[in-house]
């Protein structure tokens, strides 16, 4: 049985609820009321054999939000994730949705094709001169100039994340979902990598619903964290400080402790 979930776009004239479904692409951030929310979560539920996986979950992420999600393994984080993204038209669900029509993922893994040079990975098929320039501008807005025609198994897994960074770029997405992007490099390189993000960030100013299960990865990049227990969103915390933002911000540390206090982990002082 596939998803009874009604999909609708979240940039068009009227509130969601009063909506019918739309699922045209042609919606655009231009047309969008500054005040709307860009994602609207309302009730959504997803299962798996008959087990509820994300169980009611209520979310508005407004419009340019960096939000984080944390949650335990098996929590649900990329489940959810996935429906915002509008992959899981297989997954059993009900609920309501909208999401931007402009939606671009990064998983853990840069999921380059190894048979495409790098320039022609973050293309992705579009040609032309103007695509191409696109495309070069935005492998230098994340440090791989001139790394434009090297093939993939030359790249380090920071440098793939990065192609893989640009790639969600040229898109110009509304809104960017990343999925534990950053979780298999290593602690120096996923460090340059916050930086990275957070500046594109402030550069492209998308909506980003960033999972991860790391706490202080939370902390330092978004400006509001959400920790998903028992199919919900059971901790919603702004994190009211500047940025950039240091792991060693003593402030930060009230905001960690009650995180992971919501993930159920002490720490010992
Ligand atoms: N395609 C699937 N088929 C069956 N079970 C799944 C599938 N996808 C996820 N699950 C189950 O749903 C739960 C949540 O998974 P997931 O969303 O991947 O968690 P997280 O990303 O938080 O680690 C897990 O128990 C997982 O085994
Ligand atoms: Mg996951």
């Amino acid at each position: 049985m596939a998803t009874h979930t009604e999909r609708l776009t979240a940039t068009g004239p009227e509130s969601p609820k009063a909506t019918t479904p739309d699922t045209s692409a042609s919606a655009s951030a231009a047309t969008a009321v500054a005040d709307r929310p860009a994602v609207q979560l309302r009730a959504l539920t997803r299962s798996f054999d008959g087990r509820k996986v994300l169980d009611g979950v209520d979310l508005d992420i407004p419009a340019g939000q960096f939000v984080a999600l944390l949650g335990h393994s098996g929590s649900g984080k990329s489940t959810l994730l996935r429906a915002v993204a509008g992959l899981d038209h297989e997954v059993v669900g009900s609920g309501r949705l909208a999401a931007p029509s402009r939606v671009s993922v990064v998983f853990q893994d840069s999921r380059l094709l190894p048979w495409r040079r790098v320039l022609d990975n973050v293309l992705l098929g579009a040609e032309g001169r103007e695509a191409a320039a696109r495309g070069r501008e935005a492998l230098a807005e994340v440090g791989l100039k001139g790394r434009e025609r090297a093939w993939p198994n030359e790249l380090s897994g920071g440098e793939a994340q990065r192609a893989a960074l640009a790639r969600s770029l040229v898109r110009e997405p509304e809104l960017l979902l990343a999925d534990e992007p950053f979780g298999a490099l290593d602690a120096l390189t996923r460090i340059k990598m916050h930086t990275l993000l957070r500046q594109l960030w402030e550069r492209h100013r998308p909506s980003v619903l960033l999972v991860t299960h790391d706490v202080d990865e939370a902390i330092v990049l978004a400006d509001r964290v959400l920790v998903l227990e028992e199919g919900r969103i059971g901790l919603d915390l702004t994190i009211d400080r500047p940025h950039p933002r240091s792991y060693r911000d003593p402030l930060l540390g009230e905001y960690r402790e009650r995180l992971l206090a919501a993930l159920g982990v002490k720490e010992d002082h």
